[in-house]
């Protein structure tokens, strides 16, 4: 598969995806959503894929939001239908069973920060800027950051964001639980490497399940969110995976996990 508006690259196991449109700062346009979409599938269907990463291309942005272009020319139905796929999208990344880690390498406004914030982990470089400026143009945020900004850092403090359109540094986004860590800008991406590395030498199963269900609790009940994680844990003690990963702990070995 060959995409236009980013790039792919496998190595050792692991998917780097660039959106490349540097020349307007990453912006997503209707392309790069879809292309988005596509590359998160072929991580999801390609075998030797056991997680991917998100770094921006060239040295300024991560992804500097939605193609405003694009925006100025939609109308109210028109609008809907985008949102409705931007935000398709960018539920596949977070539901991925296979690991996604944001490498926020500038800055991650608007969609940016919305693709950033569906990632499953969020590394920042110390130049990266975060915000929702889209009350500036007049629309909220359209990719999930009223909901997904609220339930990682509160809603006082997504409404403040979500209102004022500010820009907060990387310090002040690990700060509020924006990020979960802030590196040097030349470490961004080795670390989020190092990070990934460290989760896919888990059991698979194990790490999907957690993912899964950590999201899917996320909206339930407590008591209902803890039988969802009774049923993984007993799904997973039926799986080579566990036998294995109790038998390197007793053998004082390295586990090698299969996925089965
Ligand atoms: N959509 C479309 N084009 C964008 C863009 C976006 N979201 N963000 C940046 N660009 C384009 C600029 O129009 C400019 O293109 P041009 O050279 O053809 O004029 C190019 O990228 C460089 O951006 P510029 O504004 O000149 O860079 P800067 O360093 O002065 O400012 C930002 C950087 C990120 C502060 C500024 O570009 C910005 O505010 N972007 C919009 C952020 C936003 O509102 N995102 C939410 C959209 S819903």
């Amino acid at each position: 598969m060959s995409f236009v508006t980013l790039t792919f690259d496998v190595t050792d196991r692991v998917a780097t995806i660039r959106v490349n449109r540097p020349e307007k700062l990453n912006a997503l346009n209707d392309e790069t959503i879809a292309e988005l979409g596509d590359a998160i599938e072929l991580v999801l269907r390609r075998e030797d894929v056991a997680g991917a990463q998100h770094p921006g291309t060239g040295t300024t942005a991560f992804v500097a939001g939605a193609d405003i272009a694009e925006l100025s020319r939609q109308g109210a139905l028109d609008g809907r239908a985008r949102a409705l796929r931007g935000q398709r999208v960018f539920s596949m990344v977070e539901r991925s069973t296979k690991p996604v880690i944001a490498a926020v390498n500038g800055f991650a406004l608007g969609g940016g920060c919305e693709l950033a914030m569906a990632c499953h982990l969020r590394i920042a470089a110390e130049r990266a800027k975060f915000g929702q400026p889209e009350v500036k143009l007049g629309i909220t945020p359209g990719y999930g950051g009223t909901q997904r900004l609220a339930r990682l850092v509160g809603t006082g403090r997504a409404l403040q964001l979500l209102l004022t359109g500010e820009m907060i540094d990387a310090a002040e986004a690990y700060r509020i639980g924006l990020v979960n860590a802030v590196v040097p800008d030349a470490e961004v991406l080795p670390t989020a490497e190092r990070m990934m590395r460290q989760i896919i030498a888990q059991g698979p199963l194990a790490v999907a399940l957690c993912i899964e269900a950590v999201h899917r609790g996320a909206d339930l009940p407590l008591d209902e969110g803890l039988e969802l994680e009774a049923a993984y844990f007993g799904l997973l003690s039926a799986t080579q995976d566990m036998h294995e990963g109790m038998s390197a702990f007793v053998e004082k070995r390295d586990a090698r996990f299969t996925g089965r």
